[in-house]
């Protein structure tokens, strides 16, 4: 490790402790601390995670690490701060609920910082820029929690956003985490394959995450996982669920009710296509087919005929004669 490197990584740390202590012991964190209890993000969650509140102050930071001696060209490589039309330093994050981003090993490599109020314009959340100590392809947030209850679960679940990976973690479900907004890369998918082989997607139930769901699941096809679906009632996303439901209903939802990726998909044609026009009939049968080919177990196939057969009210034979061609057409 250069000895840039460990400066970088000493400023994250540095830069964490400031933030904590701003939202737990200063004036300054009354507004933010309100912010969170009323999302019911409890102190031991703000603890757990090492939440924190960047202030509106433009250099708090940049004072803090100048009086430590911290060279310029530090200050560039550290992410934690972005540059005005004069080339002039100031702080990247104000006025932001501040979550660290680590490493597997515990290590602050990065920040997301979240809005508290709307704000035409203002991006709800912004994430530290890549530097040398955070390469986004190689995270996942709360990987380092969350290997403990992978290997004891027997499963990761990918969440859509960090606050969905905190409710569950406060709710009891520990083997959640999330990308840093992009599809899991090789990396990734190395090291959780170090802990397990079986991936449950649990993204928001609105239309953007149940969409985000079937373009995961058409793009994860790596050999040494098989993956599974959980869906979250009422277009509610993971944390709004464990609000409005409690803990004890995600938790059976994340153990009793994962999908198979055959049956989301289906369900995902199934309301795309309006089952009473001829036309869409037809592409839902055809969609549905070309999913169904690609299976390997025939019970699982005769299970999923059987329900393409009843969604269209025609003969199981008929589907089966459909794919039939289609495997000939295929081979
Ligand atoms: P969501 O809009 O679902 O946010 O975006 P959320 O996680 O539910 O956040 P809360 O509950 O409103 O606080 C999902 C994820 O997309 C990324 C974030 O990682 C977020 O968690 N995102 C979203 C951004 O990076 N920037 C944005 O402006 C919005
Ligand atoms: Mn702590
Ligand atoms: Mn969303
Ligand atoms: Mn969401
Ligand atoms: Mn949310």
């Amino acid at each position: 490790q250069s000895s840039d490197s460990r400066v970088l990584l000493q400023m994250q740390a540095d830069a964490s402790k400031l933030y904590s202590h701003i939202l737990t012991k200063t004036d300054g964190g009354t507004v933010p601390l309100k912010y969170l209890s009323d999302r019911n993000i409890t102190t031991n969650l703000i603890d757990t995670f090492d939440i924190g509140y960047a202030p509106n102050n433009s250099n708090l930071l940049l004072e803090f690490f100048k009086n430590k001696n911290i060279s310029e060209d530090i200050l560039r490589k550290s992410g934690l701060f972005a540059e005005n039309e004069d080339g002039d330093l100031f702080d990247r994050f104000r006025d932001r609920i501040m979550i660290p981003i680590k490493d597997e090993n515990g290590k602050i490599i990065a920040f997301s910082g979240r809005i508290l109020n709307k704000e035409q314009g203002v991006a709800k959340y912004l994430n530290s820029p890549e530097t040398t100590i955070f390469n986004k392809g190689k995270t996942l947030f709360n990987l380092n929690l969350a290997k403990r209850g992978i290997r004891e679960q027997k499963n990761v679940i990918l969440f859509e956003g960090f606050m969905d990976v905190m409710s569950a973690y406060a709710a009891g479900v520990t083997n959640g985490v999330a990308s840093m907004g992009t599809s899991l890369t090789d990396q990734q998918l190395y090291v959780l394959n170090r802990s397990t082989n079986q991936i449950n997607v649990c993204y928001d139930g609105d239309d953007p995450g149940v969409e985000a769901t079937y373009r995961a699941l058409t793009q994860l096809n790596d050999e040494r996982f098989t993956y599974g679906v959980i869906s979250i009632p009422n277009k509610q996303d993971p944390d709004e669920f464990i609000r409005s439901s409690g803990a004890d209903k995600f938790k059976q939802l994340t153990e009793n009710s994962v999908q198979t990726p055959i049956s989301f998909i289906l369900s995902y044609f199934r309301r795309r296509y309006n089952l009473n026009n001829e036309h869409d009939q037809l592409e839902f049968l055809k969609q549905s087919l070309q999913e169904i080919v690609k299976l390997k177990s025939p019970v699982e196939i005769d299970m999923y005929v059987g329900r393409v057969a009843e969604e269209l009210q025609v003969s199981k034979e008929s589907i089966n004669k459909e794919l039939d061609n289609l495997r000939r057409k295929n081979a």
